[in-house]
């Protein structure tokens, strides 16, 4: 829907330090200029989130947290507030990630709590759901996302100036090089436009941006963003090279 401005992004996970995070993402600078109506984002690790604000200051680029706490302060060790991430730079923050719900203890009831808090600070929650292999085999794929879709949005009323984006990862396709076909993608992000509509209304729910994430590359981002209700990408792998991820940013012209 061409009132959806797509967005790539990148999910650096736990890679670069800091140092070569911002190298990086001046190369992603350079490579993108003059590219329009793409909304770009890079999530480096929480120590890079500086280096990469520095290295894109001026040019658009979103620089987000891959996770937060919900308070905004206090004794939790090892912890990053949303204050703390947009203080350092960052105007948008990662939710909910399949690799927080799998070795991190995330549930539906954080991620409503982090959500709540991200959109309190004015931050942009990125807030990722998608359903795992045996899910998927189990027939459950719209089971699980309608859970999660409601359970994250759990009594949040949203509006319209402050956003939130979906993101599809199938768990079976996060680094595994297997793809959901466009097809699969799309049957998916069209249910959860459905459920979103069903928990902040149909006008809402179809300016909300759903990214597909999961093995996404240069030679498959075209036939993905071709698709009506796929409006971005959330890149893990291929976004650590500069050169590919923007080739990923720059997919009207392949
Ligand atoms: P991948 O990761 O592109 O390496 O599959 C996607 C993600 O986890 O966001």
């Amino acid at each position: 829907m061409d009132t959806r401005t797509p967005m790539i992004a990148g999910n650096w996970k736990m890679h670069k330090t800091p140092q070569e995070a911002g190298v990086a993402a001046q190369k992603v600078k350079d490579l993108v200029k003059g590219v329009e109506g793409v909304d770009v984002m890079i999530a480096p690790s929480f120590v890079g989130i500086p280096a990469v604000a520095a290295a894109v200051a001026g040019s658009g680029i979103i620089v987000a947290g891959q996770n937060m706490h919900w308070e905004p302060q206090g004794a939790y060790t090892g912890e990053v507030s949303a204050p703390m991430l947009a203080d350092a730079g960052a105007t948008c923050v990662i939710i909910g990630h399949s690799e927080r719900r799998q070795y991190f203890g995330e549930t539906d009831d954080t991620v409503n709590k982090k959500v709540r808090a991200a959109l309190a600070q004015g931050l942009l929650p990125v807030m990722c759901v998608g359903e795992s292999e045996e899910e998927r085999d189990a027939g459950k794929t719209f089971e699980v996302l309608d859970r999660q879709v409601a359970g994250g949005l759990e009594g949040i009323s949203m509006t319209p100036d402050k956003p939130l984006v979906v993101a599809y990862e199938p768990v079976w396709a996060i680094g595994t090089g297997k793809t959901a076909t466009p097809d699969q993608a799309q049957e998916a992000h069209a249910h959860i436009r459905e459920k979103l509509a069903s928990v902040m209304g149909k006008s809402l729910a179809n300016a909300t941006r759903i990214l597909y994430g999961g093995s996404v590359k240069p030679g498959n981002i075209a036939e993905l963003m071709a698709k009506d209700d796929i409006d971005g990408a959330l890149v893990g792998g291929a976004s650590l090279q500069p050169e590919s991820f923007a080739r990923i940013i720059r997919f009207r012209e392949q």
